[in-house]
């Protein structure tokens, strides 16, 4: 089992980040070295609750940026990266395919070089770059079948394709540097803390609102549903015990088309909210669909469970359920996060380095 001194994590304020640094922080000696850029999906106020804490530092920094990233190197070095600042949402890689490409391609082959350059005189045995990755690489799946490690990469939207490309960018560091990486493809993940333009949080905040929930094209589309800390306890397992080199598929065996998903969380809500039954669903609405939208994501993870014991604590019901308490509970959060008000506060109280 690996121990590691300093574990560098990337993208720290976002939705999975906050839960893998406040995880960290708090069951492990490790010094945290949080680096984020702070982009519209990067939210210090997630971490209110382990900012003072003695083994975590903030670092606000753009991993295209190779002299900061040198800098922290020398002065944390760090044994363990675990990588996630990406640019993670669709339909913003739609409108902006070349902001993937900057942080998602060119910001991960960035902190690659310096990784390799800082660790040159380092025992690969004591030194790993984990990659967080996705499942969309795999393109998409009919009504059967399930992506493992070994199907095709076939991305079909801009973000997927700059994921892709990062992910073939880590393992060429492995083959033709001997840089110890290892990478993981997860399906959807959903919980507290989400930015309210992915579905699930964007739905939670619309049906509390009462506006129109836009369910695009036939409402059809099948994700296989993760809660945000199955996932990060698959990546403690991966950092402590994944063999260097390889790749391990994570899933929730939790197929759901989003339709369905759409009626849970508005006969949950109405249910928490003394609300009229069947009242939420009047709002949706279904509008045109997402250009190339991917039909059906699922994930075989037997991978993972056979080597490293690993398997999702949280069903559906029970996460959809915490993750609507969370935000019908911190009404505040989702005004400042929707109203942008929480960006000017954070970007101003940090510089970069
Ligand atoms: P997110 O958009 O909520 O957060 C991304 C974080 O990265 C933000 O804090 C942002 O400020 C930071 N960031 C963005 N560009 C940066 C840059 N150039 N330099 C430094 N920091 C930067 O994303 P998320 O949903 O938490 O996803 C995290 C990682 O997990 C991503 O790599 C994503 O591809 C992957 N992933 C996400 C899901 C999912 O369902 N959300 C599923 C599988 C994999
Ligand atoms: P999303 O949360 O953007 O994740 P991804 O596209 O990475 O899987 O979307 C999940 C599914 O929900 C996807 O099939 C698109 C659909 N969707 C809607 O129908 N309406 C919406 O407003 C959003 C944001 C997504």
């Amino acid at each position: 089992m690996r121990n590691f001194e300093t574990i560098l994590i990337t993208g720290g304020a976002g939705f999975i980040g906050n839960h893998v640094i406040r995880h960290f922080v708090k069951n492990w000696e490790a010094r945290i070295v949080n680096f984020d850029k702070l982009t519209y999906a990067g939210n210090l106020e997630n971490l209110t609750d382990v900012e003072d804490s003695e083994n975590y530092t903030f670092v606000k920094g753009c991993i295209t940026d190779a002299k900061l990233l040198e800098e922290i190197f020398a002065e944390f070095n760090p044994d363990l990266v675990i990588h996630l600042a990406a640019e993670s949402h669709v339909d913003r890689s739609i409108e902006e395919p070349l902001e993937f490409v900057k942080t998602n391609v060119i910001g991960t082959v960035n902190l690659l070089n310096v990784a390799k350059n800082s660790w040159k005189d380092a025992d690969p045995e004591e030194k790993l770059f984990y990659h967080i990755s996705t499942d969309e690489v795999y393109g998409s799946l009919g009504a059967s079948g399930l992506f493992t490690e070994k199907t095709n990469y076939d991305p079909r939207s801009p973000y997927s394709s700059s994921k892709a490309s990062s992910d073939h960018f880590v393992r060429a560091y492995h083959h033709t540097f001997g840089l110890p990486i290892v990478v993981s493809n997860c399906s959807n993940n959903y919980g507290p803390n989400q930015f309210p333009e992915k579905l699930i949080p964007l739905m939670i905040n619309n049906i509390r609102s009462e506006s129109p929930l836009p369910v695009y094209g036939d409402g059809k589309n099948v994700r296989d549903w993760l809660y945000v800390t199955d996932h990060v306890l698959a990546m403690e397992a991966i950092a402590q015990a994944g063999r260097v080199g390889e790749t391990y598929n994570i899933g929730g065996h939790n197929e759901h088309q989003n339709i369905e998903l759409v009626h849970n969380l508005c006969d949950l809500i109405d249910e928490k909210l003394n609300r009229d039954p069947g009242s939420s669903r009047k709002l949706i609405k279904y509008v045109t669909d997402r250009p190339g939208h991917d039909r059906r994501y699922a994930i075989d993870s037997s991978k993972i469970q056979a080597e490293l014991g690993w398997v999702p604590h949280v069903q559906l019901k029970e996460g959809l359920s915490k993750t609507i308490d969370w935000y019908l509970d911190n009404t505040e959060w989702l005004d400042r996060v929707t109203s942008g008000t929480y960006q000017d506060y954070y970007q101003k109280m940090y510089e970069v380095r």
